[in-house]
């Protein structure tokens, strides 16, 4: 199969490395509006090396996902070979093994030498950095020698050119595809004009792709300016942050587009890739600019959740839409999931998750197993509880009729680990366990009810309720019906186990 074409950093304009800004919908709007490039948000290694790299069949998108669950990182297919992975780092090693974890998704990987905030420095990384070159250059050879993907990255300028001018020397020897230069010293805020004279000097003495950035204030605010700033630098590609995270429409060759109609199509990328809200109103805010003190601005910092934030957009038809269809995909994914419980040792297993949004208010899974635990005649179902010390995550046993059913996820809180472990049991007895749009107990009760009435043979301690779709879990003939609930319970699930008896 043919290589991909390695990313070319020649005569392009680039969406910044923005935290908190540069999640995949703020990626996906800058592409779509003409970035070339765009880099993520900056992620520190440490973090990331300790990320699983998960397929999410529901939404479509690599994860890499933190041992606490949170999504650290985001991509998917439309934006593989145009994103370029920021870290940040201090160590070479550390960072070829995150490098090495994401490259396959990611069109490049970027250092990030630039950020003088002190949670960056006192670890070594961000500006910190500048004025350690060797450690910059054993980062970046072990990289570049690492990898299969370009290697690149981004720094402020020395406040001496001479300074500078020797560390991009260095920097190009590493092997390095391309440098991007922020135009202004570590001690310079934000506000301070930036040094072109700088980016043109280093653009004279190095022949890799310079990347120009610093422009957003003063020099760069519509799309034809960035053409200008690339100019006033002689570097060949400019990246663009804070005019973008106002309106990434500044990509737009044609001319920029309302920040309503902006904040509006990033809201749907945020719905439809389920970014995190507080980045989500975090990116709104900014471009709401001086309009975040008015009603709207208000309403939209009260907003606590994504659906609450569509609701202040008037988008709650598009959040419902898109709602409902990955509601779905996450039951035809549970539904996969749910045909193979495997046994741990004595512990009936399934991977689940417990996603509060998919049960009404009030409802939940632990409910619904007491209620079936009564109905049966069984003891009162009992769980445990462990804690793992690296990220504290929990994860709960509930012990059922004697049988022990576990979720292989591990939870934030206690109280989602039981869940978890109660959905795990209801699953695999094929028992509703409330969700919304499931068929629920007082519906069990009534169909019943009404067998009863009409003289069928279907008992009320019938042991395990064979509803629609949840029949293939347990199989069950009439002789076991006669059986006392719990052995027969247990065998059921037995039954039910695609595991062979052997492994126990
Ligand atoms: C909200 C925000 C977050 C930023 N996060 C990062 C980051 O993660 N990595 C980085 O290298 N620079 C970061 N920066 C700096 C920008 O990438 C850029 O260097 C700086 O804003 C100057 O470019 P501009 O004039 O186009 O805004 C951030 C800037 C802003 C405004």
């Amino acid at each position: 199969m043919a290589e991909t074409a390695k990313l070319c950093f020649r005569n392009k304009t680039a969406l910044a490395p923005m935290v908190r800004v540069g999640t995949l919908p703020m990626r996906l709007l800058a592409l779509d509006y003409g970035a070339d490039i765009v880099y993520c948000e900056e992620l520190i290694d440490i973090k990331m090396a300790q990320c699983k790299r998960v397929v999410n069949e529901v939404l479509d998108t690599v994860d890499f996902v933190a041992p606490d669950d949170r999504v650290m990182f985001r991509t998917c297919s439309r934006e593989k070979d145009r994103v370029v992975f920021q870290m940040g780092t201090a160590d070479p090693q550390r960072a070829l093994i995150v490098a090495q974890l994401v490259q396959n998704d990611v069109a490049a990987i970027d250092v990030n030498m630039g950020c003088p905030k002190e949670y960056s420095t006192k670890g070594g990384m961000g500006a910190a950095l500048l004025s350690d070159p060797d450690k910059i250059e054993a980062i970046l050879t072990t990289l570049v020698n690492g990898l299969s993907k370009p290697v690149t990255c981004k720094i402020r300028v020395l406040p001496s050119l001479e300074d500078t001018v020797k560390l991009v020397k260095r920097i190009e020897k590493t092997g390095v595809s391309a440098l991007a230069v922020h135009g202004r010293f570590k001690e310079e805020r934000p506000q301070h004009p930036v040094h072109c004279d700088y980016i043109q000097a280093v653009t004279k003495v190095v022949s890799i792709p310079v990347i120009a950035n610093g422009g957003s204030l003063d020099l760069v605010k519509t799309h034809s300016d960035i053409t200008k700033f690339r100019e006033a630098t002689g570097a060949c590609s400019v990246m663009v942050a804070r005019a973008a995270m106002w309106n990434p429409s500044i990509f737009c060759s044609k001319g920029t587009v309302s920040v309503d109609e902006v904040m509006e199509e990033y809201i749907k990328y945020a719905v439809r890739y389920d970014n995190n809200a507080f980045n989500t109103k975090y990116c709104l805010c900014q471009m709401l600019r001086d309009r975040v003190e008015s009603p709207m601005g208000k309403q939209l910092h009260a907003a606590q959740t994504t659906k609450e934030i569509c609701a202040v957009y008037s988008m709650m038809e598009y959040y419902d839409k898109i709602e409902s269809e990955l509601q779905q995909r996450r039951e035809e994914k549970n539904n996969t999931i749910e045909s193979h419980p495997t046994l741990d040792g004595d512990v009936i297993t399934m991977p689940v998750r417990f996603e509060k949004r998919e049960y009404p208010p009030q409802i939940t899974p632990k409910m619904y197993l007491l209620e079936w635990s009564r109905r049966e005649k069984l003891e009162q179902p009992v769980y445990e509880v462990v804690q793992r010390s690296q990220d504290r995550a929990f994860q709960s046993t509930v012990i059922v009729a004697e049988k022990k059913y576990r979720s292989t996820l591990w939870e934030k809180s206690k109280k989602s680990a039981e869940q978890a472990a109660a959905v795990v049991c209801l699953r695999v007895l094929g028992v509703p366990e409330g969700r919304v749009g499931e068929d629920s107990c007082e519906l069990v009760n009534k169909r019943k009810r009404e067998e009863n009435k009409n003289g069928e043979i279907q008992s009320e301690d019938s042991p395990v309720p064979e509803l629609d779709g949840r029949k293939r879990h347990i199989t069950q003939s009439p002789e076991k019906a006669e059986e006392p609930a719990n052995r027969t319970t247990n065998k059921a699930v037995m039954n039910a186990l695609h595991v062979n008896q052997t492994a126990s």
